[in-house]
């Protein structure tokens, strides 16, 4: 009886196995904040994901009713929820954590106003990460990402596991609103409008790079204006529609998972996967801003090769001016956080 139950125990480990092996290469991918707006449906994005084998949601409440749900979709990854005293239990083993916890604006709000609260999620998080996966690819959505990027590195560098190629910015969500803005004037399919934006995630630090889209050359004056202001205000747009109820969720996550989907893609070894991201970056260093986002070729250790802006149009100078000034404050206030007395 105990034999042929050991027997069939096997048999099933070793199809499940064989299963898994015969279609992708194992990814462990960790949700934090997964009961929340963006987490639930990020989650579901991610259980659909081929690329996964394995997702583990935690958050301080509601992750375990998150993972039984999801664990239904039939796809071949497995799901596990964890409760606030699992972190280490849902940290171990991932290659890739994506940081959704955190809370979201409401209507006259800026995402600075989120600092106070989010600062200190994030550094909680981080440590956490720090013990259980220092190697993960970590991908922050979390508000302010110009300062929860910064506040990461840090607890980072305090806990002696800090390397640059690993932290990610995710600014994705500003890459689909431009393309599909810059589409939907041009009446053209989004998904072939493609528009760089670089700088960060928030508000004039959000610098789309239309001259260099074919289609976005040709958006001028008041035009332009608008559509500028729409990719940089985006986010007040959701915010004012959701009146008080909560920042972007559906749009975030879909973004979230698209980016999520790059990065494991490059971990698995497929060349030239560019995406826009927030990263430490050398392009202007110089000019006291240590972190930037641009295109980024991913690889098999995160950052591969960070792309420099290109050519710009005097427009585009002039927001990669204001972006250039408001920045430093954004990463300052981060830095200074962690290292406060
Ligand atoms: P939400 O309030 O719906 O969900 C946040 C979740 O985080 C909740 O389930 C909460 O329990 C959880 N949480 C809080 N503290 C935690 C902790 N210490 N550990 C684990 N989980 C914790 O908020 P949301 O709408 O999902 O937004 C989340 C964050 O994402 C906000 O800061 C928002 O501003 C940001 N955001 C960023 C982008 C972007 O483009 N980067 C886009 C949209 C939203
Ligand atoms: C967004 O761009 O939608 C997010 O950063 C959420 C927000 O606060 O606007």
């Amino acid at each position: 009886m105990f034999a042929r139950q050991v027997a069939s125990r096997s048999a099933s480990l070793l199809s499940r196995r064989a299963f898994s092996s015969s279609i992708v290469a194992e990814r462990k991918v960790a949700v934090l904040g997964a009961g929340g707006g963006i987490g639930q449906p990020l989650s579901l994005l991610l259980k659909a994901d081929p690329l996964v084998t394995s997702l583990s949601l935690y958050d301080i409440r509601g992750a375990p009713g998150v993972a039984a749900d999801c664990s239904h979709v039939n796809t071949h990854s497995e799901v596990k929820g964890f409760e606030q005293d699992q972190i280490k239990e849902a940290l171990t083993g991932a290659e890739v954590v994506v940081i959704p916890a955190g809370v979201p604006r409401k209507p006259g709000m800026t995402r600075d106003d989120l600092f106070n609260t989010n600062a200190s999620i994030v550094q909680t998080l981080a440590e956490a990460c720090a013990e259980h996966c220092p190697k993960a690819m970590i991908l922050i959505i979390a508000n302010p990402v110009n300062s929860t990027v910064p506040i990461w590195a840090e607890v980072y560098k305090q806990k002696g596991v800090f390397d640059e190629k690993r932290i990610f910015g995710v600014t994705t969500l500003d890459v689909v609103r431009a393309s599909r803005f810059l589409g939907e004037i041009k009446n053209v399919d989004p998904k072939k409008v493609k528009v760089t934006v670089v700088g960060g995630h928030s508000g004039v630090t959000i610098v789309p790079l239309l001259s260099q889209a074919p289609k976005g050359r040709d958006v001028k004056g008041e035009e332009y204006d608008a559509l500028v202001n729409r990719i940089q205000f985006g986010g007040d747009e959701v915010v004012k529609a959701k009146a008080g109820a909560g920042s972007a969720t559906l749009s975030m996550a879909y973004a979230g998972a698209r980016f999520a989907n790059s990065v494991i893609r490059a971990i698995n070894g497929e060349e030239k996967v560019v995406e826009p991201t927030f990263v430490k970056s050398p392009l202007y260093e110089s000019e006291g801003v240590e972190y930037f986002a641009s295109r980024v070729e991913l690889g098999t250790e995160g950052v591969k090769t960070i792309h420099p802006v290109g050519k710009l149009s005097a427009k585009e100078e002039e927001l990669l001016k204001a972006c250039l000034a408001e920045l430093p404050k954004n990463i300052k206030k981060g830095v200074d956080f962690v290292n406060k007395a």
